[in-house]
């Protein structure tokens, strides 16, 4: 069977992670509390709104629809601020490698990201030709871990979801991966990523023996 392969962005194509930390830490900071790193790892993979929910839950505050919307406004245009200084060095180690090695094999490529930053982002960093299908945040109405995103992106690729493979760095991503019976690989810290059926630290650590058996699988 026909193969498709599924990135999330943030966190897995590039580091962004951090970037989304810094803007929801500045606007904590305004707001008079803490947001620590640990808790952002509930952030990953979860949308904008969402996170704009947590975050206030984490420092107690009840928001007026006015000022939910001004605070999100607010987070997002701080965290431009942030990714608008992006270029290739941006790329997380040996994802270039890996994509080579699917588009020298013709596997179709999707995104599947929560963001409604990602396009700009793959542009910045010189990837989007790469991709033959984008869907993010702008696409799907349920979020990770929903499998909503992951399901429309095999679609568009025109592959079975039994025959996609997710990369993900987030919970909520593993297990919408899980959700769409796709073969979910977790990018970074495998304690966290325990739902994965297969961990790596990094790109680095997976080897072309490693994706043939992922071409040649079932
Ligand atoms: C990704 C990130 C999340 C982020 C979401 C929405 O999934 O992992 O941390 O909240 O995208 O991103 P956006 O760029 O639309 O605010
Ligand atoms: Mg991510």
């Amino acid at each position: 069977n026909k193969k498709g392969f599924i990135f999330d962005l943030d966190g897995v194509i590039v580091d962004t992670a951090k970037y989304h930390y810094l803007a929801w830490r500045d606007l904590a900071s305004e707001l008079g509390f803490e947001f620590t790193i640990e808790q952002n790892e509930m952030f990953k993979g979860v949308s904008r709104k969402r996170c704009m929910e947590i975050l206030l839950d984490i420092g107690g505050i009840t928001a007026t629809k006015n000022q939910f919307d001004t605070w999100m406004v607010e987070k997002n245009v701080d965290y431009l601020k942030y990714i608008d200084k992006m270029d290739a060095s941006e790329i997380l180690p040996d994802v270039g490698r890996v994509l080579d090695f699917l588009k020298k094999r013709n596997i179709p490529i999707a995104l599947g990201s929560a963001s409604k930053n990602a396009q700009p982002i793959l542009e910045k960093v010189g990837l989007l030709s790469y991709f033959d299908t984008i869907v993010d945040g702008n696409n799907v109405t349920k979020a990770k871990p929903d499998p909503e995103v992951f399901l429309l992106a095999a679609k568009q690729l025109g592959v079975k979801a039994d025959d996609c493979v997710v990369f993900e760095d987030a919970v909520a991503g593993i297990e919408a991966a899980n959700k769409a019976n796709m073969v979910s690989i977790g990018i970074g810290d495998k304690n966290i990523l325990s739902e994965a059926q297969y961990n790596f630290k990094d790109f680095t650590e997976m080897d072309d023996a490693f994706l043939n058996g992922l071409l040649a699988g079932n």
